[in-house]
């Protein structure tokens, strides 16, 4: 079906399932939106981050998509359950596909989460892990200073590699395996982070199983296009075009971007 998979995430993290879905379904179409103006989403209130993630569905809905992904992990954890319930597409989160791949990999049992204050404090990832296997052990994080590199495009060097040392401290104290990287900014620092973890603890990022995700579904659903036409993805950001397309240059190298700004107004 030639209609676009929508995708929405807090700012540019969500880029990282983006380029994910891409790289496994080249004929799909997307259309983004970062509501970078108001990242991050991790320490604001439920209320807020349920207003303006509805705010970004409305717009994207109203651009005719036929799947939508919640790339955000804090917005995942407060809104997936209401919008699967609201909308009439198939809708997906980031929190069951980092999960499933945490369980894949662990020999251990014993599986670290880091995300921000919202995801951590919702207790999402805990309540997943543990729903699918209630043998495995989780010890969370909340690392609220690792949001703000990505989105001023620090995501490598000695002052990012140092703020990652101290963030991931608390948690390499315990006898973890695999760490997830809970929060969809997380994976443009992975090369830091797997240096910090060191390589004994499997670093999982979710884009990869949320690709597959989307591909099943879509299979399953009949929606997947099979048609000859280019996809033409749109991104749009809430914030100044010229920030974003830092970060999406570095992401999605080989593609050219039409990135543009928007209120979110219909
Ligand atoms: C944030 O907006 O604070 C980070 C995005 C996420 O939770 O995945």
């Amino acid at each position: 079906m030639k209609k676009p998979i929508g995708v929405i995430d807090s700012g540019v993290g969500g880029l990282t399932v983006v380029s994910e879905i891409i790289r496994q379904l080249p004929k799909e179409e997307i259309i983004y939106i970062g509501d970078t103006a108001r990242c991050p989403y991790g320490p604001r209130t439920e209320d807020e981050v349920r207003a303006y993630t509805w705010e970004m569905i409305d717009y994207l809905t109203s651009h005719d998509i036929k799947l939508l992904v919640i790339a955000c992990n804090t917005a995942t954890a407060v809104i997936l359950e209401e919008a699967k319930e609201r909308l009439s597409i198939p809708v997906l989160g980031v929190i069951h596909p980092g999960a499933t791949a945490a369980l894949k990999v662990t020999t251990n049992h014993h599986v670290g989460v880091i995300g921000t204050e919202g995801t951590i404090s919702s207790g999402a990832y805990h309540r997943e892990l543990t729903t699918i296997n209630d043998k495995v052990k989780v010890v969370s994080l909340a690392c609220p200073t690792l949001v703000p590199l990505v989105e001023t495009g620090e995501f490598t060097g000695h002052m990012a590699r140092e703020i990652i040392t101290k963030a991931l401290a608390p948690i390499l104290q315990y006898d973890i395996d695999s760490l997830i990287l809970g929060c969809t900014h997380y994976p443009l620092l992975a090369p830091l982070i797997e240096e910090v973890v060191g390589s004994n603890v499997k670093v999982i990022c979710s884009g990869d199983e949320t690709a597959l995700e989307v591909s099943s579904l879509l299979y399953h659903k009949e929606l997947l296009y099979t048609g000859d036409i280019t996809p033409h993805h749109i991104f749009y950001t809430t914030g100044l075009k010229a920030n974003f397309k830092k970060v999406a240059e570095e992401w999605l190298k080989p593609h050219s971007l039409d990135i543009r700004e928007t209120d979110l107004r219909l």
